[in-house]
């Protein structure tokens, strides 16, 4: 039976990510609780854990949706645990949450163009205006939006309203919407949650296909099979706790992993146990 211990890796490697100690409470949970985690540049990390976990808010501390009580964040060897959201995403932290979140009555296309704003330079306030920096700028970004959308197998969507796509498509336009804003660092909410077979495989592609070009990923997902196929490496959460770490084949026999997953009904999807 494998040990909770990692292999050894990356020792020597300057991380992307790294939190140290990060601490969020609500109300008396520990929702985060003390967790340090180190990303290596171009890794494809899985953060998986039972529901309520604290992956989510993990995510949020990470993209400045939510601020910690406690540790620290550095990116790019810079500290961004006070700055806003908007500062970590012009660093190049992107994120795609849980729950898909649109912009009703705007077209596929015009849902990704919003994610340009971390490295346009013109304001909101200039193009809902439309001044001129914005009128510069706007074909760029519709190039850039047009080549996210490519890239997430939505062109032929692109001129579709936004809430007519089936979910699996939502989840790909959240990504493309991610992309278009140019990131190093991009956080996946469970991205695979709701999809079916093809619209799985699909993504998997995606994610690998991103990874070849070196972009830094951290995923969550319930399902260590999908895991399994595009992660090399896995943290494991627990009641705000990383409770290990390691290849998903060494998580899966890990004593204190199966057991955070008993006596949930998932135990046996998640980590084919039972
Ligand atoms: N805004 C909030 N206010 C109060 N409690 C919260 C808030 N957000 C999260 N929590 C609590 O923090 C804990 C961690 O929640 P979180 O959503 O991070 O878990 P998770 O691992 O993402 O779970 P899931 O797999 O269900 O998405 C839970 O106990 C949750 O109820
Ligand atoms: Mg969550």
């Amino acid at each position: 039976m494998a040990t909770g211990r990692a292999p050894e890796r990356g020792v020597e490697s300057i991380m992307l990510l790294e939190t140290k100690m990060l601490l969020r409470s609500f109300g008396g949970i520990r929702a985060v609780d003390e967790v340090s985690l180190s990303v290596e540049p171009g890794e494809l990390r899985a953060l998986i854990g039972p529901n309520g976990a604290g992956k989510s808010t993990l995510f949020s501390l990470v993209s400045g949706h939510l601020q910690p009580d406690k540790g620290t964040i550095s990116f790019d060897e810079r500290r961004i645990e006070r700055m806003k959201p908007a500062a970590r995403a012009r660093l190049g932290i992107a994120i795609t949450f849980q729950t898909v979140h649109l912009f009703q009555g705007m077209t596929v296309l015009e849902n990704v163009m919003v994610g340009a704003h971390s490295w346009t330079r013109h304001e909101f306030v200039e193009a809902a205006l439309r001044l001129p920096r914005y009128f510069r700028e706007e074909p760029l970004i519709r190039n850039r939006a047009l080549e996210a959308l490519l890239r997430a197998g939505l062109e032929p969507w692109a001129g579709a309203r936004a809430e007519s796509l089936p979910l699996g498509k939502q989840r790909a336009l959240q990504i493309a919407r991610a992309l278009c804003g140019r990131p190093k660092l991009l956080l996946l909410d469970e991205p695979a949650a709701g999809l079916r077979g093809e619209e799985r495989r699909v993504l998997a592609e995606l994610l690998l296909g991103l990874r070849e070009e070196g972009l830094t990923m951290v995923l969550v997902e319930h399902d260590i099979g999908f895991v399994s196929e595009v992660a090399d490496w896995v943290t494991v959460l627990d009641m705000g706790k990383v409770i290990a770490e390691g290849t998903p084949a060494h998580v899966r026999e890990n004593e204190a992993v199966i057991s955070a997953y008993l006596g949930s009904a998932t135990a046996d999807d998640v980590l084919g146990t039972r």
